[in-house]
Parts: C-alpha cells; sequence; structure tokens
C-alpha cells in the first residue's frame, strides 16, 4: 500500500531532472501516486520537461503549456483537469522568477518597479491563482486536498544576494498562511503548506548569486552538518501532500538540515 494510492494532482515547476519539483514527483510515484504536469511555453522546455518526467518512468504523461503570470493559461489546465478526470487531490507549486540582474549583491536597492512586481506575480500571487481554480476540483465530499509550495529561508531572513526574490518569498509564506485558513474553514478540508528547501542548484537556484557559497555554508552551519537532498524535499512533499499530515496546514516546514535554527 502506497501512501499516495489512488490520489492525483498536478505538478507545476518542472524544468528538468534538477528541479526541486522533478524530485517531488519522484517521491509521489514511488508511493502511489499519479501525478499531471506542466511546462512553461518557451523554448525546448517541452521537451525537457517530457524527458525527465519519462525517465521516472511515467508512459504518455498528461502535460500542458502552462505560464502561471497568465489567468488564461491557468484557465485552460485547470479546465481540462476537469473534464479529464473531474477531480483532483493535491497540487504542488514549485515555480519562481526573479529578474537576475537584480540577484546580485548591492542591487536590491535598485530594483525598478516592474522588476519587484513581476518577482511577486509569479513567485507568491501564482500560488492563490492556482489555489482558487483547484478549491472547486477539491470537493469536501472527496476529503478535500492538499496544496504544496516551496519557498527559502531568505523570505524571513535576509540573504545578501536574495534580494527581492526574498521578499516574493515573504509573501509566499504568508499567502500560504492566509490560503489555509480559509480554505480549512466551511468544511472546505482543503490544506496549503509551505516547504522552506535549502539551496540546491537548478536552473532557477542559477540565478541566485553566490549559489556555491549558500551551500557551502549549510554544510558548515547546519545542525546536520550537510546540504539537504532533492529526495528529502520530495518525501516532505508526500507527507504534506498525503493524510499523514491531516492535522497540519498553514505550516513552513524547513528541510535544510537544521540550517534556520541555529543562531551563530
Ligand atoms: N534551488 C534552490 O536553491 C531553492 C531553494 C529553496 C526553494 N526553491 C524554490 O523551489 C521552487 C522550484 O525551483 P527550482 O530550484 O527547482 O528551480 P527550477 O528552475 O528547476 O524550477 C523553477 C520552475 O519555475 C518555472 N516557472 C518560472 N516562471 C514560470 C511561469 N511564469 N509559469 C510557469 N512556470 C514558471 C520554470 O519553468 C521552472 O520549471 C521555486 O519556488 C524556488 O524558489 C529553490
Amino acid at each position: 500500500m502506497g501512501l499516495m494510492d489512488g490520489k492525483r494532482g498536478i505538478i507545476f515547476g518542472i524544468a528538468n531532472e534538477r528541479s526541486y519539483a522533478y524530485f517531488i514527483a519522484q517521491s509521489l510515484r514511488q508511493h502511489g501516486a499519479q501525478s499531471l504536469f506542466t511546462y512553461l511555453p518557451l523554448g525546448k522546455m517541452e521537451m525537457r520537461v517530457r524527458k525527465a518526467v519519462e525517465g521516472l518512468g511515467i508512459e504518455n504523461p498528461w502535460m500542458m503549456p502552462c505560464d502561471a503570470n497568465s489567468d488564461e493559461s491557468l484557465d485552460a489546465v485547470f479546465d481540462k483537469i476537469k473534464s479529464d478526470f473531474g477531480a483532483i487531490d493535491y497540487v504542488v507549486h514549485s515555480i519562481a522568477f526573479a529578474n537576475k540582474d537584480f540577484l546580485k549583491l548591492d542591487t536590491f536597492h535598485t530594483t525598478p518597479r516592474d522588476v519587484y512586481l513581476s518577482a511577486i506575480d509569479t513567485s507568491a500571487y501564482t500560488l492563490l491563482a492556482m489555489a482558487q481554480r483547484a478549491l472547486p476540483l477539491m470537493p469536501a465530499s472527496g476529503g478535500g486536498g492538499s496544496i504544496v509550495c516551496l519557498s527559502y529561508y531568505g523570505g524571513e531572513r535576509v540573504t545578501p544576494g536574495y534580494n527581492v526574490m526574498g521578499v516574493a518569498k515573504a509573501a509566499l509564506e504568508q499567502t500560504t498562511r492566509y490560503l489555509a485558513y480559509e480554505l480549512g474553514d466551511k468544511g472546505r478540508n482543503v490544506r496549503v503548506n509551505c516547504i522552506s528547501a535549502g539551496p540546491f542548484k537548478t536552473l532557477a537556484g542559477a540565478g541566485v548569486g553566490g549559489m556555491d557559497d549558500m551551500i557551502a555554508h549549510q554544510e558548515r552551519k547546519s545542525s546536520l552538518k550537510r546540504a539537504n537532498t532533492g529526495e528529502e524535499v520530495g518525501d516532505t512533499a508526500v507527507y504534506l501532500l498525503s493524510n499523514l499530515s491531516s492535522g497540519v496546514t498553514g505550516e513552513t516546514i524547513h528541510v535544510e538540515c537544521g540550517f534556520s535554527i541555529v543562531g551563530i
């Protein structure tokens, strides 16, 4: 018996085999879930995402293009889920974007309005946009649902160079809590949680200045004295998306080897 047997949901955010969303898809599959996928309609993304997903042993994956900044694009994805399946049990939000020219040391104070707003739009508002579309597909009569997003400690404390993305992560974590409160109410039983993961070399991670230093710092300072793995993030997502966490909502769980509990 898998923890996720009989559960189906959608994963936003696989770019390749290094993506945190890829490890989440892998863990979900190992525990019996059926996942649906989207890809950013840009360049070779479709091919890369298909290759990664098929590499997990998923044949003929359900995949759709989605630019989460577009309401029409999100509507198309959730309308298709409705017509194909009627309902879903989970959503994984593992997407973020900020102009990397402003993810460098000493550039936060120079951030222009459009760069600030686009970081918050793609990296935080999209969680709300997905949740409002998923809600009708997660009826309480079917057990409700679970939504998970990905954050980083730079949303809680200043991490030089993380800059506007840190502001967006603070918004994402608070969006998680407000959504959790409302979607848990009126018998809806939809839970919303956040994983605050450690620094990891992905496409998005490469855009953040000083990624190697951030990983080395976690290896030195964290309680477990090492970097976290993608698999550890994937397994935590399974916990949050499965019935094991039925009493947990509005939380941000740190998967960074006990980095953020250490003060000096
Ligand atoms: N890599 C790290 O160090 C790290 C640490 C903690 C949290 N995170 C978070 O994990 C999540 C996944 O990032 P990742 O590190 O796996 O990098 P990644 O580059 O593999 O994934 C980012 C994804 O965001 C998608 N995306 C960007 N703009 C989009 C849009 N408008 N519409 C739809 N999709 C869009 C990209 O296509 C990509 O699949 C992000 O929220 C990121 O901030 C990353």
